[in-house]
C-alpha cells in the first residue's frame, strides 16, 4: 500500500512538473512587450505605405523594428529552448524567419511581401499565445 501511494505521489508530481504554469522573468516579459511595440510600428508603417499611395513611402521604420524584433526572439528562444518546448520552439523559429523576411521586403520596396510576412508574424503569436499563454484574473499573464 505504501508503495502504491508513492507511486502515485511520483505520477502526480511529474505531471504537475509537466503542466506547471510560470511567472514569466523580467527579461521574458520585456522581450514580449518589445515585440508588441515593433509590430504596432509595423503595421503604422504598413498603413502609411498604403495611405501614401505612389511616391514618398517610407520603408525604414521596418529596418528598427524587425531588429527589434530579432533580439526579442532570440531571449525567447532561449528560453524555450531550455525548456524543451519543441512546439514552442518552432513557433519562435518561425516567427524569426518571418522577421527576416519582412526584413528583406522592405529593403526591396516589394509592399506585398511585407504584408505576408505580417501576416506570418500574426499567425506565430496567436498559435504561440493559444497553447502558452495563461491570462490570469488580474489581467497578467503566465507561461504555460
Ligand atoms: C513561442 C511563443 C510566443 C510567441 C511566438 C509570441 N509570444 Fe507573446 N507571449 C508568450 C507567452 C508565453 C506570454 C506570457 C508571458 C508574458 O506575459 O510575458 C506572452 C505574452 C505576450 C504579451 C504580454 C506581455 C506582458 O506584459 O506580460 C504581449 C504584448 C505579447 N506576448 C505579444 C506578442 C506578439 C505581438 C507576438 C508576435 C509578433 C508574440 N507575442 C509572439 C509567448 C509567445
Amino acid at each position: 500500500m505504501p508503495r502504491v501511494l508513492t507511486a502515485l505521489a511520483v505520477v502526480l508530481l511529474v505531471a504537475a512538473g509537466v503542466t506547471a504554469e510560470e511567472k514569466p522573468t523580467d527579461a521574458f516579459k520585456k522581450a514580449m512587450q518589445d515585440t508588441a511595440n515593433a509590430m504596432r510600428t509595423i503595421r503604422a508603417a504598413a498603413k502609411e505605405i498604403e495611405d501614401s499611395g505612389s511616391g514618398a513611402q517610407d520603408y525604414m521604420p521596418f529596418e528598427t523594428a524587425t531588429a527589434t524584433l530579432q533580439a526579442s526572439f532570440a531571449t525567447t528562444l532561449a528560453f524555450w529552448e531550455s525548456r524543451k518546448t519543441d512546439d514552442a520552439v518552432k513557433l519562435t523559429k518561425d516567427a524569426a524567419r518571418f522577421a527576416t523576411d519582412l526584413e528583406k521586403a522592405a529593403k526591396d520596396t516589394e509592399y506585398r511581401l511585407v504584408l505576408d510576412a505580417i501576416a506570418g508574424l500574426d499567425k506565430t503569436c496567436a498559435s504561440c499565445h493559444a497553447a502558452h499563454r495563461v491570462r490570469l484574473d488580474d489581467g497578467t499573464y503566465e507561461i504555460k
